[in-house]
């Protein structure tokens, strides 16, 4: 067992960890954010997406032992203190853009990187941006809507 360190959603974060733990078991098993899914377990779905050091990384890609010392955000790190939603959180609700939610935390966190990134992407680039987050309900179209909205453009 190895200890690791890191700091998830703003707080300090430890556990003793097996090194083949992944970081998506660590998030659900260690420290119980279960907001975190696991959709297929082989790096395509994109359920398991969170932010490390603000990158945008499939956690089930990641042992838990490389993110030692990391700032790790995750879906439960998304709402304010007072629990209001994001602005992008509130533009899925507004524009019905999940229907089961399974791929929704993944989804929220992949385009929150972009809109971090490009602020008015087109929606030729969310659904670029989407290619490596899959939704079974193949709720898509309103996924864009919801990041067009937010990004102010509907
Ligand atoms: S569970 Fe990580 S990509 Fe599917
Ligand atoms: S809303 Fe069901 S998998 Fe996307």
């Amino acid at each position: 067992m190895t200890s690791i360190t890191m700091t998830v959603n703003g707080k300090p974060a430890s556990g003793e960890v097996e090194p083949r733990m992944l970081l998506v078991e660590f998030l659900r098993e260690g420290l119980g954010l279960t907001g975190t899914h696991v959709g297929c377990d082989t790096s395509q779905c994109g359920a398991c997406t969170v932010h490390v050091d603000g990158q945008q990384v499939k956690s089930c890609t990641m042992f838990a032992v490389e993110a030692e010392g990391a700032e790790v955000r995750t879906i439960e790190g998304m709402a304010g203190a007072d629990g209001s939603l994001s602005p992008l959180q509130q533009a899925f609700q507004d524009e019905h853009g999940l229907q089961c939610g399974f791929c929704t935390p993944g989804m929220v966190m992949s385009l929150e990187t972009l809109l971090q990134d490009n602020p008015k992407p087109t929606e030729a680039e969310i659904r670029d941006h989407l290619e490596g987050n899959i939704c079974r309900c193949t709720g898509y179209h309103n996924i864009v809507r919801a990041a067009l909205a937010a990004s102010g453009q509907l």
